[in-house]
């Protein structure tokens, strides 16, 4: 993890979690699913995966918890988190009182076939080993049992300088290769942005939390370098030079 992947995914996630706790409990859900989108995107594979009251779910590279606390919210599901930041692992625990292990995704500390379903959101194009972080979400899934990823898709050569430290953007060409070589089956897809529904009083609530953030912390080093991630990914996606693609996958 670079240093600036760090200022990102513990410093400010743990500040992230601070400020919620401030403002209260309305606010944990929004602030906490900042990396992964909407409630749309989360209910798109909620359904896909076909989770329900009781289902095993493994969250792998969870950040502060949002998307699991929500699947735990909206379909009672059991999950495990598994983030290896420390500040984010704590967030998660402080903000939802969920299980967390603090683990690296290509090597999940959890046995075979323990889960009915796994999901890895806005993860994949942050790791240098993207085919290990699929490769384990077979292994620890049930057959038969559904993965879900949210991935940034590239669609044009992107320069170095161009996208948030440390990210890999793979094209969709390049994600249906590594789904083929993990041995994973592509059930369904959709461009996350195009999933209809209002959100501005979810958007209000995440963007207030971020403005706490910033006006506690804006002078500090770690905000400005997290600022500049952020602010790169948002160039990217507002030029369509990467796109938030939501897969629904299953073992072959
Ligand atoms: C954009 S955030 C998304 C967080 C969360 N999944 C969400 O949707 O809100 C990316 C997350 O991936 C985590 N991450 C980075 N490298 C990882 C790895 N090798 N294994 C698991 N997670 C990793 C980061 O620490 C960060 O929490």
């Amino acid at each position: 993890m670079t240093d600036a992947m760090s200022a990102e995914f513990d410093t400010v996630a743990e500040w992230t979690a601070q400020v919620c706790t401030r403002l209260g409990a309305d606010y944990y859900l929004p602030a906490a699913c900042r990396g992964s989108g909407s409630p749309q995107a989360l209910d798109w594979l909620i359904n896909r995966l076909g989770l329900s009251p009781g289902c095993a779910l493994l969250d792998s590279g969870a950040g502060v918890g949002g998307p699991a606390a929500y699947a735990v919210h909206t379909n009672a599901v059991h999950p495990v988190l598994v983030e290896p930041e420390a500040g984010a692992c704590r967030a998660a625990r402080r903000l939802f009182g969920l299980p967390v292990v603090q683990a690296s995704g290509s090597a999940l500390p959890l046995a075979d076939a323990t889960f009915d379903a796994a999901w890895s959101l806005g993860v994949l194009c942050t790791m240098p080993d993207q085919l290990g972080l699929l490769t384990e979400l077979r292994r620890v899934v049930r057959p038969g049992g559904g993965i879900g990823l949210l991935v940034f898709v590239a669609t044009r050569d992107i320069a170095a300088d161009e996208q948030p430290e440390g990210n890999t953007f793979p094209t969709a060409d390049g994600l249906r290769e590594l789904f083929a070589a993990a041995g994973l089956t592509l059930d369904d897809e959709q461009c996350a942005a195009e999933l209809a529904g209002e959100q501005q009083d979810w958007e209000d609530r995440a963007d207030k939390v971020d403005a706490e953030v910033a006006d506690r912390y804006s002078d500090t080093e770690a905000w400005r370098t997290s600022q500049q991630q952020s602010e790169r990914m948002g160039a990217l996606l507002g030029e369509g030079a990467v796109v938030g693609m939501l897969y629904a996958l299953r073992a072959s």
